[in-house]
């Protein structure tokens, strides 16, 4: 057996598109409120694709960031995986058209659905495949075009989401230059939880029809409450192992998926650990699934966030229910 290769995020990117969608424009949308979404949510405005940019466009963006910054050409890329649940179209992969226009000609592609857990959960499998020793340089994306999903006269819904794209490049450690390095994570499920987060329609369940249409299963299904309960429990839990195995005082920041400052804060105390070891932007970009885990840490780095030698926490969690957690040290 090959020895197993320590592996690195030798790059980090970030897109999110140019329009931006307040609440207070939401307020002429639907019966909601600045206050409202504020106060349940923390979000105060979100990013919205524009007509013509399909979800590769930001993925692409997101990608290219991510290889300049670790100083690596895409002909050099072994492998790209897109975590999305809103690809450019339910298949081809949107992974292809990404290892395509990048000009990515030695790599493979596939995409990984996972929801809110897809950029954890393709990064475990991204930076788990360069430890093998099978791949040397291996692209994760998590990208999403959620507004294209989204129902925007149900209010339960509309407020919460947007989107972006974020994107992660891993090594093996030596190449990766000094950043951070990848330590593990975790994958969990709850199945049986179709009616809890989904889009349903145009599947095999329910393949598109007048009546998927008219009942309008093409846009997403939430049940708030229950996903709320879900989030924090799972979110407390995946922290407290973490704090459990290393100690608290490693860890540097925690990066959770983006997904309602209440949650976040309901789970850190849950835990015991205080709001300024969390970096969050929801209040900027509010949900947006595959992406929100990758902006962040973007966003995180710049902001000099990732402490030198300390753990770098990712919790995420979502529909399925799947969740799980992605651990670096930077
Ligand atoms: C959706 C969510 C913000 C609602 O917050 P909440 O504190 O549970 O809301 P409450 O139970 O206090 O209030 C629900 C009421 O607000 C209303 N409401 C829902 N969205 C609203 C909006 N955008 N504006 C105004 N009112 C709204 C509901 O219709 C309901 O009204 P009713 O009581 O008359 O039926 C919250 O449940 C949540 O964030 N859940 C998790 C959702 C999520 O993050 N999903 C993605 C996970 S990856």
């Amino acid at each position: 057996m090959t020895e197993l290769v320590p592996v690195g995020v030798a790059g980090l990117g970030r897109c999110v598109p140019d329009k931006v969608l307040t609440n207070f424009d939401l307020e002429k949308m639907v019966d909601t409120s600045d206050e409202w979404i504020v106060q349940r949510t923390g979000i105060r405005e979100r990013r919205i694709a524009g007509e013509g940019t399909v979800t590769s466009t930001l993925a692409i963006q997101a990608a290219r960031q991510a290889l300049e910054h670790a100083g690596v050409d895409p002909l050099d890329l072994d492998l790209v995986v897109c975590a999305t649940v809103t690809g450019d179209q339910p298949f081809p992969a949107t992974a292809c058209r990404i290892g395509f226009d990048l000009g990515a000609k030695n790599a493979g592609g596939f995409d990984v659905a996972a929801a809110c857990s897809g950029f954890v959960i393709a990064s475990q499998v991204g930076a788990n495949m360069v430890r093998s020793g099978q791949f040397r340089r291996v692209l994760v994306v998590g990208a999403e075009i959620l507004s294209r999903i989204l129902d925007y006269t149900d209010r339960n819904t509309c407020v919460l989401f947007g989107d972006g794209a974020g994107a992660a490049l891993y090594t093996s450690l030596a190449d990766a230059k000094g950043q951070g390095e990848f330590l593990g994570g975790s994958m969990s499920m709850e199945g049986g939880a179709e009616d809890v987060l989904a889009n349903p329609g145009g599947g095999s369940r329910f393949p598109a029809s007048l009546e998927t249409i008219e009942k309008r299963l093409h846009f997403m299904k939430m049940g708030g409450t229950k996903v709320f309960r879900f989030a924090v429990r799972v979110f407390a839990d995946l922290v407290r192992r973490v704090v459990e195995q290393y100690g608290r005082e490693q860890i540097g920041v925690i990066i959770p998926h983006q997904v309602n400052q209440r949650i976040i804060e309901a789970a850190m105390e849950q835990v015991g650990l205080p709001m300024d070891l969390v970096f969050s932007n929801i209040d900027r970009y509010g949900n947006t699934s595959a992406a929100s885990v990758p902006i962040a840490l973007r966003e995180a780095y710049d902001a000099g966030r990732l402490q030198k030698g300390k753990l770098v926490v990712m919790p995420a969690f979502g529909a399925g229910m799947a969740w799980g957690h992605l651990l670096l040290r930077w």
